[in-house]
């Protein structure tokens, strides 16, 4: 049992790191240890105490609290903020009782309790061993007769070692420019990361990493973490005056109420986080292996080459053309044919249609079954794109249900996209959705899904909400979860992918239902070299959904793109009908040496070797769990000559044993390719994809 525990104090051993807390002798449940797992228990160290320093630095101001809520002389970041029924805005919790629950994934629960009113709130922790990560989460439950308002409840707060200079690194972007890495010195006071816009954004992202500054891909402390939600999320990492750095994460509170009533329970999103000494590329491997072991739906399954008709055909698809593209794709090794936007009733362009979720009567007179039929015999699977979260003016479900949209009654509905959001925290909205899309997975052989959201939120009325108004935050990503959650459990065999305008929902929240992201709108090779790298931060190659399109086709050739494209999950997204019979001969090379490769992509250990953040000559490594085979793609963007690439060091093979690195002249040792390197020079625009085998 990884988790230790003695009087008032609790030890939560991964395979190489520990977390420990405790009851200090004030009675206040306090941090006591995170960083690498030390050789006895006995070496973890007590629960601070702190006393008062002169009137203004009270103890509860000093404290590392594992979860401090608002109370008494305190000034920094609370966890949680209540109002009791009186008016009370005062929560004073003590140590209640803590219980062990054993198992695959063992669990640590401590109940605190309000010393006068009838509120009890629980942490909750888990060990994900293999993968040094803890995941922590927050309940609350009204033991008594009148609600409590909630006003801000986050899933952890980590504190990070005392007394040392720490960096943040986040990711930042914009539609179709997302996953951009800052990092930055945390000085004292509070840093806010957070959406507001009803899902994860493209312009942050909840994923962070804290290190002391000498830290590279290879080497050094990090600590790093997710929050496994699609909503409005906050981070805050803070620096108190006393330099204690400390990084509060969970549902933001900007705008947010939760009206608690009598017996009920609100329970927050899980904050997962992770310590390693082996730099960047160590923290990205974990939260990898995460999501494959312990997220995806099918995470150990290698994801199909796919073909999407978006930047092939946009809105103009139908029956005809796209079975000629289907033909095309099934010719190079195309293994699923995704139809996008455009097939539904009156989807001519983005003014009319969504909501109205069944095939275009003039497009596909007889539905989409002769379509499927032929993609089916070509040998592919069929796919679809839908965006269910959404419906325009133009429709005929506007036309019925005005109401359903999220909306003030006394303002303009602000549309983007010419759209509207459908108001899913409504059960009946819920409802209509399972219907609809349920219909259309039952008739008809679909094996994958594409789910997009093209625009975020205005106007955030729930006017007839159950609980407080502000609850629709919580609420809508609620029911975005359970729509999914239940077409799913009725329709086992199908893949989805989460896509909002590109990488707007990426999130280990939702990664729970969807296996594959669509990282961006982007396809340009070299703007993706860039928005991939800042993905592969945080998320498997498993999940990385990326086509080679005809963006940038006259200065980058096609085995530069195929290559972008191949450090994930490999897709074709150009108009393949104007493609020249040389480069259909090249794109089905590429697909069939993709086939033979894929496993080691999008299952195994990824490796930076070279960053595009820092770099136009990045470089990146695959290598399988067995450390038998691996894959090295180096790619040169634009540098003036004269210019000599520095050699590529190769990382994660085994040190004794023989590797041959395709197109080098004699196999040598791990340690040689990893210490001594590889000379690999390019062009400008040149890339190069090399295959690594153990030979003995
Ligand atoms: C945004 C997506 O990111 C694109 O791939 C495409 O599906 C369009 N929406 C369709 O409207």
């Amino acid at each position: 049992m990884p988790i230790h525990s003695k009087p008032n104090y609790w030890i939560l051993e991964t395979d190489s790191t520990a977390y420990s807390l405790g009851v200090n002798s004030h009675g206040l449940l306090t941090h006591a240890y995170w960083g690498k797992r030390l050789p006895s228990q006995n070496d973890y160290p007590e629960t601070p105490v702190m006393v008062n320093w002169e009137s203004f630095n009270n103890a509860a101001h000093l404290t590392p609290e594992e979860y401090p809520a608002y109370t008494g002389m305190k000034y920094v970041e609370p966890d949680i903020l209540v109002t009791f029924p009186d008016g009370v805005r005062d929560l004073v919790l003590h140590f209640e009782d803590a219980e062990l629950q054993a198992g695959e994934k063992p669990e640590l629960h401590v109940h605190l309790r309000d010393d006068h009113y009838p509120v009890q709130l629980t942490l909750h922790y888990r060990v994900h061993e293999a993968q040094d990560l803890i995941e922590r989460w927050v309940s609350i439950h009204n033991l008594g007769g009148d609600p409590v308002m909630i006003e801000r409840i986050f899933s952890a707060l980590w504190h990070l070692p005392p007394g040392q200079d720490y960096f943040l690194s986040h990711l930042t972007g914009n539609w179709n420019d997302e996953m951009h890495l800052r990092r930055e010195l945390l000085t004292y006071g509070s840093k806010i990361l957070e959406s507001r816009r009803l899902t994860t954004s493209h312009q942050h992202n909840s994923w962070f990493v804290i290190d002391h500054g000498n830290v590279d891909e290879d080497h050094g402390e990090v600590w790093f973490g997710v929050l496994a939600w699609s909503g409005n999320w906050k981070l805050t990492a803070e620096v108190t005056d006393y330099a204690a750095t400390r990084l509060h994460q969970g549902l933001n509170d900007w705008d947010f109420a939760w009206r608690l009533n009598q017996g009920e329970t609100f329970t927050t999103p899980s904050s997962l986080a992770g310590y390693t000494p082996d730099g960047f590329s160590s923290a990205s491997q974990k939260l990898h292996d995460y999501a494959r072991e312990h997220v995806l739906p099918h995470g150990k399954m290698l994801n199909k080459v796919l073909y999407n008709s978006w930047e092939a055909t946009f809105f103009f698809v139908e029956e005809e053309s796209q079975a000629r593209l289907a033909e095309m794709a099934a010719s190079i090794g195309v293994e699923l044919f995704v139809v996008d936007d455009g097939w539904f009733h009156k989807r001519d362009n983005d003014w009319t249609g969504l909501g109205d979720w069944w095939p275009d009567e003039e497009k596909f007179p007889h539905g989409l079954a002769p379509l499927i039929q032929k993609v089916n015999s070509l040998g592919m699977d069929f796919g679809l794109w839908i965006e269910p979260e959404m419906v325009n003016p133009d429709s005929d479900l506007y036309r019925a249900y005005p109401d359903w949209v999220i909306h003030f009654p006394t303002r303009q509905r602000s549309e983007g996209r010419n759209q509207l959001i459908l108001n899913l925290a409504r059960q009946n909205v819920r409802d209509y959705l399972i219907e609809k899309i349920d219909h259309l997975l039952s008739e008809y052989n679909i094996r994958f899904i594409k789910w997009d959201m093209n625009r975020h939120v205005s106007e955030p009325g729930f006017m007839d909400s159950p609980g407080d108004p502000r609850e629709i935050w919580v609420r809508y990503v609620q029911g975005v979860y359970s729509v999914w959650r239940e077409l799913a459990r009725r329709h086992p065999e199908v893949v989805w992918q989460s896509c909002s305008g590109g990488g707007g929902r990426a999130d280990f929240g939702i990664l729970q239902l969807a296996d594959q992201i669509w990282v961006s709108d982007n396809t340009d090779a070299i703007a993706r070299l860039s928005i991939q790298e800042g993905f592969s931060r945080v998320f498997p190659a498993n999940t990385m959904e990326a086509w080679v399109t005809d963006a940038g086709k006259d200065i980058l050739p096609l085995s530069f793109r195929f290559h972008a494209s191949m450090c994930g999950v490999l897709g074709i997204g150009g108009n393949l009908m104007l493609w020249s019979p040389d480069d259909i001969a090249e794109a089905a090379k590429w697909i069939d040496t993709y086939k033979d490769i894929r496993h080691i992509i999008q299952l195994g250990d990824l490796y930076r070797l070279r960053c595009v953040s820092h770099d136009n000559c990045p470089a990146i490594q695959y290598v399988s769990k067995d450390q038998a085979e691996s894959v090295l793609f180096a790619f040169r963007t634009y540098m003036p000559e004269p210019y000599r690439l520095s050699p590529i060091y190769l990382r994660g093979l085994i040190p004794e044993a023989m590797y041959n690195v395709e197109g080098c002249a004699t196999p040598r040792t791990g340690a040689a390719w990893m210490h001594d390197g590889l000379q690999i020079d390019l062009n400008n625009f040149q890339s190069t994809l090399r295959l690594i085998k153990r030979v003995e």
